[in-house]
């Protein structure tokens, strides 16, 4: 394929066919940041042929004005600003009105969006009972991916898809709620009574007070452990096209109804080469810790060179990234803040975390492929030192990620470009054949 310039400055890209076939010209569009695209929308109708990208290696799928990552040099920006500068100066509502509305809140813009939230924290009663038809040793995941999608079931009325008003209240209801049934789920799994929001604490300090206070004892809020918890929150809030946002777009594309949207989200999310990763990372961590720790790693890493073994180092390794994820340095930082606070620092899995990210990242295997450590990494470390039990590590992912869905999900459905999803394929089945008769076969 040729990119040219045409005469009126409209740059274009030329496919021309080994077997003679003609050729076809097509449009490339610049963004505002990041690799420009090929318009092939029309090459099926003028060649007859497919693209073919499994795994979408070079495909964008959409326009979006979200959130921009050079996976290159390791940037992530949310509505144009630095992930950097969001974490340090900004809470998860804040990130949420950003990501949200496009623009950083003024005060009075923020305390009417923390209003909003706030007063859609509670669910309905009902959804109590239904939590109880759930084994109580049900995966996290299993009960957050069926609650989301029974949201559907209660809150119809903000369901219209085509009605803006209606979508902006679903979105609200998706992010006030998310915590609540996160904390609901972990509840039920330990046997003790669900605990309502209170919503005089910040949406962090309620979530914590949701997981980790009873009838019988208040839970004492640690700020270090408060802002630690929002800073996850935050770092991960969206991360523009990835696999959970593009099924939440493809679901959406259909007309489907948002809370049923999130949940197909939530749904991807759970496989362990997305979020299902921080609980991966930090079980591989407890499992090197148990047969041997650090004399261990040695072996490990081994294990992981060897292509045969199917052993992967969890939370090294991104997509998008070919450098150190922007998200790890923070959470690095707020893994040292955690740990200090809670005089953890000599923690043997800590210790064994720190060995292990320095071999891989001095070792030939993981340099020549730019495997650096990714978020998940270091989140699992930092959640296991709040007191969040491992199996619901994905759960608090997926309550942070509902704002890049239904943002990334409202984008799309304003889009006036938008259509039903509906990849094609390259057909290797059998050809047309005749069904014998059952006694013939
Ligand atoms: N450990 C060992 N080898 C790895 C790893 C790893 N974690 N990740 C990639 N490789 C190797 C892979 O085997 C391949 O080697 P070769 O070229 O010899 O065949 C090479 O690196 C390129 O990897 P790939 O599988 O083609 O890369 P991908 O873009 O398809 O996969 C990934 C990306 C994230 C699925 C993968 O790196 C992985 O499985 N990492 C561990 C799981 C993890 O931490 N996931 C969290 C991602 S961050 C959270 C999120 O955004 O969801």
């Amino acid at each position: 394929m040729n990119s040219t310039v045409s005469n009126d400055n409209n740059p274009s890209a030329t496919l021309s066919f080994s077997d003679g076939s003609p050729s076809v010209t097509m449009p490339i569009y610049k963004g505002t940041i990041g690799p420009d695209v090929i318009d092939i929308r029309k090459l099926y109708g003028q060649s007859g042929k497919f693209t073919y990208d499994p795994g979408f290696l070079s495909t964008a799928a959409c326009n979006s004005s979200i959130t921009y990552i050079d996976g290159d040099i390791g940037k992530l920006l949310y509505r144009g600003y630095p992930i950097e500068q969001i974490a340090v100066n900004c809470d998860f509502l804040e990130t949420c009105y950003l990501i949200l509305h496009g623009e950083l809140p003024n005060k009075s813009q923020r305390d009417d969006f923390v209003h909003r939230v706030t007063s859609h924290t509670m669910v309905h009663e009902q959804m109590s009972t239904f939590f109880r038809g759930f084994r109580r040793d049900s995966h996290p995941m299993a009960v957050l991916v069926a609650v989301v999608g029974a949201m559907s079931a209660f809150y119809a009325d903000s369901s219209d898809v085509n009605d803006p008003q209606q979508r902006a209240i679903s979105a609200i209801r998706l992010i006030a709620k998310l915590p609540t049934l996160v904390a609901m789920t972990y509840k039920y799994s330990i046997g003790q009574p669900f605990v309502y929001p209170s919503n005089d604490l910040s949406y962090s300090a309620n979530f914590m007070r949701m997981m980790f206070s009873n009838p019988c004892e208040e839970y004492k809020s640690n700020d270090v452990l408060v802002r630690a918890l929002d800073r996850i929150l935050i770092l991960h809030a969206d991360h523009e096209q990835n696999a959970s946002t593009s099924t939440v777009r493809l679901a959406g594309s259909s007309g489907a109804n948002p809370f049923a949207c999130i949940a197909a989200g939530v749904a991807c999310l759970w496989g362990p080469a997305h979020g299902g990763a921080n609980e991966a990372a930090l079980n591989m961590l407890i499992d090197i810790q148990n047969n041997g720790g650090v004399e261990k790693i040695g072996e490990f890493i081994a294990d992981v060179k060897n292509k045969n073994s199917g052993t992967k180092l969890m939370g090294f390794g991104h997509r998008v990234y070919k450098n150190y994820d922007p998200r790890a340095k923070l959470m690095r930082e707020t893994c040292h803040e955690v740990l200090n606070e809670l005089g953890l620092h000599d923690s043997p899995l800590f210790k064994l975390a720190m060995a292990l990210e320095k071999i891989a990242l001095e070792d030939e295997y993981f340099v020549k492929r730019q495997l650096y450590p990714n978020v998940d990494f270091y989140s699992g470390i930092v959640q296991s030192a709040l007191g969040i039990p491992v199996p619901l590590f994905t759960a608090i992912f997926a309550m942070a990620r509902t704002v890049g869905w239904i943002a990334q999900w409202n984008e799309m459905i304003s889009d006036p470009e938008q259509k039903i999803g509906r990849p094609r394929q390259l057909f290797v089945g059998a050809t047309e054949r005749d069904v014998k008769p059952i006694a013939q076969r």
